[in-house]
């Protein structure tokens, strides 16, 4: 499954990228994840960009490729500066690693849980090193801060 959430606002565009299983959020696991799906975080996110004059878009993808490929996709589509939940690809993907450093954007990887209290195989993020930073562990607030951070960076490469 993927699915798109078209840019709305004015301003410098910031890509939230979602990868497998987020789309699930409300009904997954709810003790680690909340209970808010991605359409809420989604209009929580267009309300904060518009406070901030940034543009906000969306994707959700299920599939390793799509992500690198929006990952990919995103500098020529004129888009700033990205938000990434990379879900289980963080702990496992050197492709999606290698697409956040050719993306020629920064990218902020976010999470909604703390992965380093939790199974110590989530506590790898392969990704990170790429990033340009990392928040985890504040549920939907994770992406209000990262797209605070996003705001931040996206003006700092105009
Ligand atoms: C997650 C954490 C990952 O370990 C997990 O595989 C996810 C969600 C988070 O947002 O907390 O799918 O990225």
């Amino acid at each position: 499954m993927s699915r798109t959430w078209e840019r709305s606002g004015s301003g410098p565009p910031v890509l939230v990228l979602n990868g497998p299983n987020l789309g699930a959020l409300g009904r997954r696991d709810p003790g680690h994840y909340g209970t808010l799906d991605l359409d809420t975080i989604m209009s929580r996110l267009a309300k904060l960009a518009a406070e901030l004059g940034l543009a906000v878009e969306g994707r959700q993808s299920d599939h390793e490729g799509e992500v690198v490929e929006a990952l990919l996709a995103a500098r020529g589509r004129g888009v700033a500066a990205a938000l990434l939940n990379p879900g289980a690809l963080a702990h496992t993907s050197y492709a999606v690693r290698d697409a956040v450093e050719a993306a020629g954007i920064p990218v902020v990887e976010v999470h909604l849980s703390n992965v380093h209290a939790r199974e110590r195989w989530r506590h790898r993020l392969l990704i990170a090193p790429a990033s340009a930073g990392v928040i985890a562990g504040f549920g939907p607030l994770s992406y209000e801060l990262g797209l605070r951070a996003a705001a931040e960076l996206a003006g700092r490469s105009r």
